[in-house]
């Protein structure tokens, strides 16, 4: 860890529940013209967690990431990271920070290595560590073999893991990840999501926005709710899915005619207390609200003790517009693609 980011966290407050604050965030306002793109946010990020920031278009969630990362100045309230005042203390601040903002930021004529050796260069690393440290991120980010090809020529998931290779050159304390996936298609963005778990793993401190659901529940451990420049809802993830009434199973069975009992046997289990077992006749298959992976194989257990044979499950998470609709009583603003097919996965029986 360079000393600049040893001085940084040791200069992280101390918070009286456990666990140092990374990122602090009181009464942030931030307006563009007549848009009031912030409207007095407050978020703490717990140091070495991952904290989710969701919201639909236009919620705030890039002006919130740019001024957390000195590229914007706001017009009220505070915001430290790693103890360092956003508007007062900027330049010691960029030396803890990584930052992969929204729209890929690489140079597009340059090979892959040379945009890494540049920015290492950029960030004072001596020519040596620069080229050390572009080999060993392209190698890291499974990039080597384009390392010599310009990043124009990359695909979109080669682009978001230059990216991210990037924002990680100088062995950032606290990274700010802007809408990493969107617009990835399901198997680069779990590349990705896999990519930004091993970068926690390591310690770093995460801030990421997002506009899907699932993508908060696979990377974040708290989550924010944000809309129209206000936070609606915050706290840990399960707290916040029991609230919009967390997952929902899709259990079908192999046979048509075990669709009754199958819901008999799903009904008895009374494991929400939340909402009922919905019977989907016209898709053949029974929806049950769960709001833990324990509760998943509770499910299992009871249909195989009844020995009924089942040819799916389907884990659904409430969408975007869900949570919302669920949290404020009315519609995002911009409802999105986080569509239900986005969020499905299969489980194997
Ligand atoms: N440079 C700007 N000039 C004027 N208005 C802006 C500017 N940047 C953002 N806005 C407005 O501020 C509000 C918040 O925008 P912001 O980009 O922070 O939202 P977002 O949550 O990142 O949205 P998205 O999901 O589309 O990226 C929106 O109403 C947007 O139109
Ligand atoms: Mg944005």
């Amino acid at each position: 860890m360079a000393p600049d980011t040893v001085i940084g966290m040791t200069r992280i407050d101390n918070n009286p529940n456990g666990g140092s604050i990374a990122v602090s965030v009181r009464g942030l306002v931030k307006h563009y013209g007549e848009t009031k793109a912030l409207d007095g946010v407050d978020l703490d990020v717990r140091e070495g967690t991952v904290m989710g920031v969701l919201g639909p278009n236009g919620a705030g969630k890039t002006t919130l990431v740019r001024i957390l990362s000195t590229l914007l100045v706001p017009d009220a309230g505070q915001a430290t990271v790693a103890g360092y005042d956003v508007v007062r203390q900027p330049r010691q601040l960029r030396r803890v920070i990584g930052l992969t903002g929204q729209y890929a930021s690489v140079d597009e004529k340059l090979p892959g290595w040379e945009n890494l050796y540049m920015i290492g260069r950029l960030l004072d690393l001596p020519r040596k560590d620069a080229r050390a440290r572009a080999d060993e991120l392209l190698e890291r980010f499974s990039l080597t073999d384009a390392a010599k090809r310009p990043a124009s020529t990359y695909s979109g998931g080669m682009r978001r893991r230059l990216d991210l290779a990037a924002s990680m050159i100088g062995h950032p304390a606290v990274l700010f990840l802007d809408e990493p996936t969107t617009g990835l298609d399901p198997r680069t963005r779990n590349e990705v999501w896999d990519e930004v778990k091993r970068m926690v793993g390591e310690g770093v401190t995460v801030l990421l926005t997002t506009q899907y659901m699932e993508e908060a529940e696979q990377l974040a451990s708290e989550l924010t709710v944000v809309d129209r420049g206000q936070v609606i809802a915050n706290g840990a993830i399960e707290e916040l899915k029991a609230k919009v009434g967390g997952r929902a199973l899709r259990v079908r069975p192999a046979d048509p005619m075990q669709l009754r009992p199958l819901a008999a046997a799903l009904d008895e289990l009374g494991i929400t207390g939340l909402a009922t077992t919905t019977v989907d006749a016209a898709r053949g298959d029974v929806l049950v609200p769960i709001l833990s992976d324990e509760q998943l194989t509770a499910v299992v257990n009871a249909v195989t003790a009844r020995g009924i044979t089942l040819s799916s499950i389907t884990t659904e998470l409430p969408s975007l517009d869900e949570v919302f609709l669920s949290l404020t009583g009315h519609r995002a603003s911009a409802p999105q693609d986080a569509t239900p097919a986005d969020t499905r996965e299969e489980v194997a029986v």
